[in-house]
């Protein structure tokens, strides 16, 4: 059995040999329809990933870990990493000052989108996890400079997944900075309807930084589990983030965590989840199981293909649907 243990139990309690051979199956069965997406390449970098890698790890709030196919293969945070600077400006802010400035609401557009924006006043961002809203959150913490914001954010990073010395990749990091039009478009549209202040740039080099947070897919499974189980990483014992933040962070990503691809997904998988570009999705079961998993093949949302049809599969065969 592919199992691997972070600390602690050796030996998966219950269900642990159906969930070792249903992650090995999804693994085999998914892996040929990779080819039919498409790796991103709006950040060259990314651009490089071999689109035909599929892993997937998943963790209980017991502390058994289960691992299949390139789980341990490294990539980049990238939206995932919303998730985690959520959590810190919920923590370190409160909700009332967090939501005055960005929406709970879903978006019918892409994750990048600056319509509605325009379209809609008080120009808010919908909600924390599109583009928008994320690098407005960033800018609320309470830090003076991107090297500061970005250590916070790094540090939440590393104790929701356990993974003590996670860190940048530096080469997407630098890839993303020096493409990213899309993103400075965005930043400068929001502080001329002043619903962004502070050094653009600065806070921009944040958002570069955490989304190039180097991370497998047991990484993810951890930080999945740690947000079902309302805050304690049930590997280290520590609590990370309150119950209450946990329950925030699940409800926006079961409304708003694969964009326009949020409801399809709801309807297919029915679990709280998180996607990125790099080829990362996050999901959390409430009380009972974090899922990573990686292929960075992405549909034409930007969500990982692989991924999507994984959990589909796996969220049916263990009975995981909560939504
Ligand atoms: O800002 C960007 O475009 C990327 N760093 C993150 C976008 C992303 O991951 C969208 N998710 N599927």
């Amino acid at each position: 059995m592919n199992t691997e243990v972070l600390n602690g139990r050796l030996e998966p309690h219950g269900d642990g040999e159906l969930i070792s051979k249903v992650l090995e199956t999804v693994v085999e069965q998914v892996r040929p329809c990779t080819s039919r997406g498409s790796v991103a390449t709006y950040i060259p970098e990314l651009g490089k990933q071999d689109k035909g890698l599929l892993g997937i790890a998943m963790a209980s709030v017991q502390g058994d870990v289960w691992v299949a196919g390139d789980w341990d293969s490294p990539f980049t945070m990238q939206s995932i990493s919303k998730v985690v600077s959520l959590g810190l400006a919920l923590t370190e802010m409160g909700e009332e000052r967090v939501f005055s400035r960005v929406g709970v609401d879903p978006t019918a557009d892409p994750f990048n989108s600056i319509m509605r924006l325009e379209m809609v006043a008080p120009h808010r961002p919908q909600n924390p996890l599109i583009n928008a809203g994320a690098i407005v959150t960033l800018s609320l913490l309470p830090y003076p400079d991107s090297h500061s914001r970005f250590a916070a954010v790094r540090d939440l990073a590393r104790r929701l997944t356990g993974a003590m010395d996670l860190d940048m990749d530096e080469a997407v990091y630098v890839s993303e900075r020096d493409t990213s039009d899309r993103n400075r478009a965005l930043a400068y549209f929001l502080r001329s309807v002043g619903a962004l202040e502070g050094d653009i740039e600065d806070i921009l080099d944040s958002y570069f930084r955490q989304c190039s947070l180097r991370v497998n897919a047991k990484d993810l499974a951890v930080m999945g589990v740690t947000l079902a189980s309302g805050g304690v990483n049930p590997f280290s014992g520590e609590r990370v983030l309150s119950s209450k933040v946990c329950r925030i962070m699940r409800a926006l990503m079961a409304t708003c965590g694969l964009y326009d691809g949020s409801g399809e997904f709801a309807v297919r998988v029915g679990v709280p989840a998180k996607s990125g570009v790099g080829g990362g999705i996050v999901a959390s079961v409430p009380m009972r199981y974090g899922i990573g998993t990686f292929g960075p093949a992405l549909d034409p949302k930007g969500n990982s293909l692989g991924g999507i049809m994984m959990l589909e599969r796996i969220s049916k065969e263990l009975s995981l649907r909560v939504l």
